[in-house]
């Protein structure tokens, strides 16, 4: 097991590039299963999610191989569509593979997706969404048997924008027969990123990014393609909050201001100053930051729930108390418990935080449970006064490339070592 030491109370300095989207790479790389051809999926960040994406891909009989920062991804002969269900319950974005599977396949078997431990996680969207496709969905045992010869496009209206639900669907609409539109679809940025892969590879649709998206099914197979993935916004987030924190002045580097907006309008109101360019977001951190008031978690634009555990510890250091609502996922205050320890003072009622924020926090040995929950621990660390140990630190690598490293080079005091 390996832990993150932490001497806090260095402030943040300098200039950070962000690696490409997890939240993206994973359904991009997903994809790459339709096209039956070579991708290359450039600004693939090195995590343990992508490398467990990596070894599903490979199950199916993909070739997968590294070169430098991308991912050459080969479809054209798939050998199985059955998912083990260790590698399933690795990591929740294996869900990802079902729409892909069936509509290359016609017929996928998976065991219940596992993840980071933040909720129930059901994927009851995503197989409504098939069975109205015309799939067939059956329970064996533990796993689940899809089968459809031929999907067929159809009419959806998800009762929630998923996330995950709109772009598992998104892919098992690309062959099927005629039309898809999917409304009340999420509109993350990331779904924007999948779509503009597809269509690099030749699939037909529109409106991702919006509520409302429409796939033309198509016959024709899909094409080598390269493609970018989009700069991670959750970790340049990650990064600006850990600015805040710990004081200092951080240019990130490659980041879209406007896919942080609800986060920036929030830093602005507790004290930092910010300053947006085409391209690039810098913070100088306030002296003293100041209790945002009440925030709630809400699907893109509005605050993401990825960045709520580390607003937290933000805002156990600003002066005034903090009401934070988590609207989406049901256990995602895990963080709370183990930032209390480092002297924060924070009160959990059901899906409600009250945050009464102080004026430090003190180093102690804490625990990540989960993978934002672990970043929040080490912003904490990096504010505190004295020594963090962060254990469990396996969590913190499935979404951040090298934490460490970016932390260090902005003049963190962080080392990673072995339990
Ligand atoms: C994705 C992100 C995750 C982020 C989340 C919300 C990836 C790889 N992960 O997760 O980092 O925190 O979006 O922005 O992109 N739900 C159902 N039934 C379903 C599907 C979802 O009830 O079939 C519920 C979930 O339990 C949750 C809510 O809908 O309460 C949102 O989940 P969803 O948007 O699907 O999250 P993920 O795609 O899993």
């Amino acid at each position: 097991m390996e832990l993150y030491r932490i001497k806090g109370g260095k402030r943040l300095f300098g200039t950070y590039k962000l690696s490409g989207a997890k939240n993206a790479v994973l359904p991009i790389l997903a994809a790459t299963l339709l096209s039956g051809a070579e991708s290359r999926i450039v600004n693939c960040p090195d995590l343990s999610d992508t490398e467990a994406m990596f070894r599903l891909l490979r199950q199916t009989g993909c070739s997968v191989r590294r070169e430098g920062e991308a991912a050459v991804v080969n479809s054209n002969i798939l050998r199985s569509s059955e998912l083990s269900a260790s590698l399933m319950n690795s990591m929740r974005s294996s869900v990802f593979l079902l729409g892909p599977l069936l509509a290359r396949c016609g017929q996928v078997t998976l065991s219940d997706p596992g993840g980071c431990n933040i909720g129930v996680r059901p994927i009851d969207f995503h197989l409504n969404a098939l069975k109205q496709m015309g799939a067939e969905i059956v329970k064996k045992e533990s796993a689940l048997v899809c089968r459809a010869q031929k999907l067929r496009g159809a009419d959806l209206r998800l009762p929630f924008p998923s996330v995950g639900a709109t772009e598992n669907l998104l892919m098992a609409a690309v062959f099927a027969e005629g039309e898809t539109r999917i409304r009340n679809a999420a509109r993350e940025p990331e779904i924007v990123d999948l779509q503009n892969f597809l269509k690099t590879c030749g699939a037909e649709i529109r409106g991702a990014g919006s509520g409302e998206i429409l796939v033309r099914g198509t016959e024709t197979p899909l094409q080598d393609a390269e493609y970018s993935v989009m700069p991670d916004r959750i970790e340049g987030g990650t990064i600006l909050l850990a600015a805040a924190a710990a004081g200092g002045d951080v240019l990130i580097e490659n980041a879209v201001p406007g896919h942080l907006m609800s986060l920036l309008s929030l830093l602005e109101r507790s004290g930092c100053e910010i300053q947006r360019e085409s391209g690039s977001v810098r913070l100088k951190a306030a002296e003293r930051l100041r209790a945002a008031g009440y925030v709630e978690t809400r699907p893109y634009p509005g605050f993401p729930t990825d960045l709520q555990s580390p607003f937290l510890t933000v805002m156990s250091l600003a002066d005034g108390q903090t009401e934070i609502r988590e609207t989406i996922f049901e256990n995602r205050f895990k963080a709370a418990e183990q930032l209390k320890r480092m002297g924060a003072r924070i009160e959990i009622k059901g899906q409600r935080a009250s945050v009464t924020g102080v004026e430090k926090l003190s180093g102690a040995r804490v625990r990540a449970q989960d993978l934002r929950g672990g970043a929040a621990l080490v912003l904490a660390g990096l504010a505190a006064e004295g020594e963090t140990i962060v254990e469990n630190i396996c969590h913190i690598d499935r979404g951040y490339d090298k934490f460490e490293v970016a932390l260090s080079h902005l003049g963190a005091e962080i080392e990673r070592m072995k339990e």
